[in-house]
């Protein structure tokens, strides 16, 4: 599907030209165009804007999705087993924050791979939902780059793993995790 795909080969801003094409076109219109309908609607609520909902069924394995949530791009990213297992692999010791940085969990969990998959109620280890915004200055992060084949960003040379933990490079912090639930196996509440 058009608002899936592998983030390769252009910075994160081609999603948001995408996404917002969908909204002005209505052409394939789905949850991700939401934010974008509130925003330009006065009579939107902030309550509309509190919370957005996701279909990610069209996301394959290895693909990712960037959504507006709250003003900021979320990232949807639909993990390799590969990508799973070297963020498990890692010892916390060797990261430079060692907490998950998870809204969905208590503010002093360890960032285990399993705390940073983790949404309300259960883990689902294949979905990382992660606030795409670098923990440094605010740049927004490209996917599958970098060091640890996460996200770099590239203002100042910040690299994150495939979990969004910072590894390497000035941010202080790893990537946040925003509340997320799972409504159903296609279908994201985030917020
Ligand atoms: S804003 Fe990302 S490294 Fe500085």
């Amino acid at each position: 599907m058009a608002h899936a795909h592998t983030d390769t080969q252009e910075p994160t801003r081609r999603d948001f030209l995408y996404i917002a094409t969908g909204a002005v076109t209505a052409v394939g219109v789905g949850a991700a165009v939401w934010p974008f309908i509130d925003q330009m609607n006065p009579d939107a609520s902030v309550q509309a804007l509190a919370s957005i909902e996701v279909d990610i069924s069209s996301v394959e394995v290895g693909q990712s999705l960037t959504v507006m949530w709250r003003g900021k791009p979320v990232f949807i990213r639909h993990r390799t087993d590969t990508e799973i297992e070297e963020a498990d692999a890692v010892a916390l010791d060797e990261l430079p924050d060692p907490l998950a940085r998870n809204a969905n969990l208590p503010a002093d969990d360890p960032a285990s791979d399993a705390n940073r998959a983790h949404g309300q109620g259960d883990s689902r280890p294949e979905w990382l939902l992660m606030v795409g915004i670098c923990t440094h200055l605010g740049c927004v992060p490209l996917g599958e780059q970098g060091d640890y084949d996460g996200w770099f960003c590239p203002c100042h040379g910040s690299h994150y793993d495939t979990a969004g933990r910072i590894r390497k490079g000035p941010a202080p912090r790893n990537l946040d995790i925003p509340v997320y639930e799972f409504v159903s196996d296609t279908r994201i509440r985030v917020g």
